[in-house]
């Protein structure tokens, strides 16, 4: 396997044409190789945004992002994207297409032989618990919404990308496959050594995932460390507020979802 890219933001701002406020500002975050870091924060944050800037679906206005310390802006965005991961809450599997070939989709843009690619897919179906023989010639509407997520985490891992980018990508389905997609990530992306820069709103999972945890306000970072630092000392009463760092009982929680989730790691 490739092993994990480093990723580095180097005072990144972006800004929506017509906005008349940046919707990431000055965001300097250092992502070492294989490193699992979670982006945090309400609605309208920045999260998306911040994502879309490292496979340049969001041009930045100023700084730099620096993939094993090349400069994306300098860097082709088509052979950028065929080297990045990228899964997003509304999966976006192409609805002609069965889920083999949804699958196979970037493998075959890299012109992959069709024996490896037809391995591929079935080591992936299988990686994210879809039997190959039942699901390789389903189409998206044959589904289920879980289902679909989980082909969209199998496309996006297909060729092996060195930075996975995840948007939510769990956020439409109930929480026992939740904790069972969250569960297969972990377990994948540390085999693999992935890069991750996973989105989410939701605290839980963020506390269970998250190597590093980068808590996001009005487009700007308001904290990041370990989620035991983050626990332990948060930057500030917004961070405190958001971890519920200061209740017991929401401590003793989190603290056990993620032992029972990443005792193995
Ligand atoms: N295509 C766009 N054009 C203009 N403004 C946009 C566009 N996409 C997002 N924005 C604005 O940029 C800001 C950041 O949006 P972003 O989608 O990054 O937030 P988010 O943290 O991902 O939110 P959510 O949790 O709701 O997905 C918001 O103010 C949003 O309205
Ligand atoms: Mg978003």
């Amino acid at each position: 396997m490739n092993g994990g890219a480093a990723l580095r933001f180097v005072a990144a701002s972006a800004r929506y044409p017509g906005a008349d406020r940046d919707a990431i500002a000055e965001i300097d975050l250092d992502v070492a190789p294989g490193e699992f870091v979670v982006l945090l924060g309400p609605s309208g944050c920045g999260k998306s945004t911040l994502l879309r800037t490292v496979n340049r679906l969001v041009a930045l206005a100023r700084g730099r992002i620096e993939l094993d310390g090349a400069d994306v802006a300098a860097t082709d965005p088509v052979t950028l994207r065929r080297g990045i991961g990228y899964a997003i809450q509304a999966v976006g599997l192409f609805a002609h297409m069965s889920v083999a070939r949804n699958v196979a989709v970037v493998p075959s843009l890299l012109g992959w032989e069709p024996a490896r690619i037809a391995a591929r897919v079935d080591e992936l179906l299988a990686l994210v618990r879809l039997d190959p023989a039942r699901y390789r010639d389903r189409f998206p509407r044959a589904l289920s919404g879980g289902e679909a997520q989980r082909v969209g985490v199998a496309r996006a891992l297909a060729a092996e990308p060195r930075v996975l980018l995840m948007d939510e990508p769990f956020g439409a389905v109930d929480a026992i496959v939740r904790t069972e997609l969250q569960r297969e990530l972990i377990d994948i992306v540390a085999r693999l050594g992935t890069t991750t820069l996973f989105v989410t709103h939701d605290v839980e999972e963020a506390l269970r995932l998250a190597d590093r945890l980068v808590v996001m306000r009005d487009g700007r970072i308001e904290g990041q460390g370990t989620v035991e630092e983050l626990l332990e000392a948060p930057a500030s009463p917004y961070v405190r507020a958001l971890l519920r760092a200061d209740d017991p009982i929401d401590r003793a929680y989190f603290e056990h979802a993620r032992s029972a989730l990443r005792g193995s790691r």
